[in-house]
C-alpha cells in the first residue's frame, strides 16, 4: 500500500504541474445513425459491444468485421441480456449479418440472470480470444455480478461459435464488473483496468489467473464530468510512441430532467494516457488525463429524445467497449458505442502523439 500511495501522489503531482495536453484526442461520429438496432436487430436492444478480431473470415478478400454485442428482449419485462456475435453487413455501414448467440443465461447457474457487457482481446498467440463479461444473478435481496472469463480458439473454431467458459476471475467478490485488458508488447506482467465506480488495476501472467492490487488507475473527480462513477472503456489502445489510450466511461448527476424514474445521470467517455512499459512491474502510470469529455450524448437515439418520439433504456447514455486499429492510419481507431443502452454507433477516435 505505500508503494502506491507514493504512486497517486506522484501522479497527481504530475498531472496539476502540467498544464498543456501532449496528447491531442478527437472521437467523432462517422454515421448518425446506428449501426445495428432493433431496426435491422431480431432483438429489442442491441448494446454493449466488443470488437472481435478475425471471426469474420473474408470475403472477397477483404476482411469482415465482426462485433459481440450485449442483446436483450422485452417480453412483457425485460428478459436477461445475452452475448451474440454480429458481422458487417453488405452495404459495410451495419453489422446485421448472421448474428448467433454465444454466451447465454441458461449455460451457468451464476450467470442466470443475464450476461453482460462484453470486452474482447486477441492473445500474443495469435489465434485465442479471451473475453470477460458480466454474469450477473440474483441472490436474496441483491444482484450479483461477477467479472468473468470466456475463451475462445479461431485455429480450431474459426467463428468463435462456442466459447469455453472458465468462471469468475475474483470468486470472492461480490461484485465486479467491466474489464478491460492491457496487453504489455513487453511480456508479462499484463494488466486488467476493472471496475465500475473507481478503476482498479489487477495484474496477470497467463490472462487466465488475475491478482488486484487495490490501486486505482482512474477514480472519479468531484469537479469535474466524472464525479460520479467511472467505468472501464475497451482495452487499451497502443499509440505509436508506445503508450497506451484508455478511454473511460464516466457519469455525473444531471440537472436535466430524466424521463427514467429515479434516475438523474448523465454517461460521456473520458480518456487517460498511460505508460504501461515501465521496468521492474511497476504498475501503469497516467502521464494526462482528460479535462472534459471526448463524448458526449448528442443525438436522439443517445438521448432517448422521448419528445421526438425516439425511445430506449437510458437516456442521456454513450458508453463504449469495442475499438479496433484502424488498418495502415497510426493512431486512429474505430470505436463502437452504444446510445441509451439500447442501440450502436461507430465513431473515429484519432489521436495526435
Ligand atoms: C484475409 O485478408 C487479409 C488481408 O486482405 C489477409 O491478411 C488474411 O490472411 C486473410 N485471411 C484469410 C483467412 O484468408
Ligand atoms: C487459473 O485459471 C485457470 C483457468 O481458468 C483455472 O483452471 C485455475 O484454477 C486458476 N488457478 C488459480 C490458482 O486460480
Ligand atoms: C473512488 O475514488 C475517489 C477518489 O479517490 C474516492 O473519493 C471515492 O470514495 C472512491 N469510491 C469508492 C466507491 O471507492
Ligand atoms: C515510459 O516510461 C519509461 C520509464 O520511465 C520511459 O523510458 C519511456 O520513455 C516512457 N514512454 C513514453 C512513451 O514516454
Amino acid at each position: 500500500m505505500v508503494a502506491s500511495v507514493a504512486l497517486a501522489a506522484a501522479v497527481v503531482l504530475c498531472l496539476s504541474t502540467s498544464t498543456t495536453l501532449a496528447y491531442q484526442v478527437s472521437m467523432q461520429r462517422l454515421l448518425t445513425s446506428p449501426i445495428l438496432s432493433s431496426a435491422n436487430s431480431p432483438y429489442d436492444y442491441n448494446f454493449n459491444a466488443a470488437y472481435l478480431p478475425l471471426v469474420g473470415g473474408n470475403v472477397s478478400g477483404i476482411p469482415i468485421d465482426c462485433l459481440a454485442v450485449r442483446v436483450q428482449n422485452i417480453v412483457g419485462v425485460q428478459v436477461p441480456s445475452k452475448i451474440a456475435i454480429f458481422c458487417e453487413s453488405g452495404d459495410r455501414q451495419t453489422f446485421s449479418r448472421d448474428p448467433y448467440v454465444v454466451i447465454d443465461p441458461s449455460q451457468s447457474p451464476a450467470q442466470a440472470d443475464g450476461c453482460e457487457d462484453p470486452r474482447v482481446v486477441l492473445l500474443p498467440d495469435g489465434k485465442t480470444l479471451i473475453m470477460l463479461y458480466s454474469a450477473v444473478n440474483l441472490v436474496p435481496n441483491a444482484a450479483r455480478s461477477k467479472l468473468s472469463l470466456a475463451s475462445c480458439n479461431t485455429a480450431i473454431d474459426p467463428q468463435c461459435r462456442s466459447w469455453e467458459l472458465h468462471g469468475a476471475i475474483f470468486p470472492n467478490i461480490f461484485w465486479s464488473k467491466s474489464g478491460a485488458i492491457l496487453i504489455r508488447p513487453e511480456g508479462a506482467p499484463h494488466f486488467l483496468f476493472w471496475g465500475d465506480t473507481n478503476i482498479s488495476i489487477a495484474t496477470t501472467t497467463n490472462f487466465y489467473n488475475f491478482t488486484d492490487t487495490a490501486t486505482f488507475v482512474v477514480s472519479t473527480r468531484s469537479d469535474f464530468f466524472d464525479s460520479a462513477l467511472v467505468e472501464a472503456g475497451p482495452p487499451p489502445l497502443q499509440l505509436s510512441d508506445g503508450n497506451h489510450i484508455f478511454l473511460y466511461n464516466s457519469a455525473r448527476v444531471s440537472s436535466i430532467p430524466n424521463p427514467k424514474p429515479g434516475w438523474d445521470l448523465e454517461y460521456n467517455v473520458g480518456y487517460v494516457i498511460v505508460n504501461a512499459s515501465l521496468k521492474d512491474s511497476t504498475l501503469p502510470v497516467v502521464v494526462e488525463r482528460s479535462s472534459s469529455p471526448i463524448f458526449s450524448p448528442v443525438l436522439g437515439w443517445e438521448l432517448c429524445d422521448t419528445a421526438n418520439m425516439v425511445p430506449g433504456q437510458t437516456p442521456l447514455v454513450v458508453f463504449v467497449e469495442g475499438a479496433k486499429p484502424l488498418p495502415g492510419v497510426p493512431n486512429s481507431f474505430l470505436v463502437y458505442y452504444q446510445g441509451c443502452d439500447t442501440s450502436l454507433g461507430v465513431a473515429l477516435l484519432h489521436v495526435d502523439v
